[in-house]
């Protein structure tokens, strides 16, 4: 059976970049894998009353259910003042949670940033990073997966302009699953 790998886009936004990145790379699962795209779209902030009350909303049981369900989690995210935008770590949130029934748990994990300018979102790459420590999810150390200047790869159709960008995120998932299938 294959092994199915969620990817998360840490941006809400229409034409969001990190979404373009999360949906090119979906086409990128080798032999045995399949990549399937987790949304963020629907949840609302994280209440820690949901849970205590048993009034948890249907998405949050959808999203945790969909994370359950996969074997690896690939990040894709943009920075927010210098780190993750709030709809990720409201992910990483809702998905701890209730306590000991995280979803992250284990899940071997990727952090693939990006931005419109040079850092490359630096900063929200190790800040994830941080939060994964916690949640247990080990997380591929090399190849690091910086993009930079982002606003230039992609056509207005949403498609990677460039062989040498396709490449390089192709020996991003590469190393990401050799490096799974060591560690799972
Ligand atoms: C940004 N942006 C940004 N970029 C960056 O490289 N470092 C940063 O710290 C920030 N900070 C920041 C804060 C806020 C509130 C916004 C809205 C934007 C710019 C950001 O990289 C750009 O808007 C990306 O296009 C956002 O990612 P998506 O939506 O394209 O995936």
């Amino acid at each position: 059976m294959s092994k199915v790998i969620g990817i998360l886009a840490g941006s809400l936004r229409k034409e969001s970049f990190s979404k373009k990145i999360a949906k090119a790379i979906t086409s990128m699962a080798p032999e045995g894998f399949e990549f399937k795209i987790i949304p963020l779209d629907d949840l609302p902030v994280y209440n820690q009353d949901f849970d205590d009350e048993n009034r948890v909303p249907d998405s949050y049981v959808a999203f945790r259910n969909a994370v359950r369900a996969v074997d690896g989690v690939i990040f894709v995210t943009p920075e927010y003042n210098r780190s993750i935008p709030g709809v990720l770590k409201n992910a990483l949130d809702i998905g701890s949670r209730p306590y000991g029934s995280s979803v992250w748990n284990g899940k071997p994990a990727a952090v693939f940033s990006n931005s419109p300018g040079n850092l490359s979102a630096f900063g929200a790459n190790h800040h994830l990073r941080q939060s994964l420590v916690f949640l247990n999810m080990p997380t591929m150390q090399q190849p690091e997966v910086y993009i930079a200047q982002v606003k230039e790869l992609f056509d207005e159709s949403g498609t990677l302009k460039s062989g040498e960008t396709k490449d390089f995120l192709q020996k991003a998932v590469n190393a990401y699953i050799a490096w799974f299938t060591k560690v799972i």
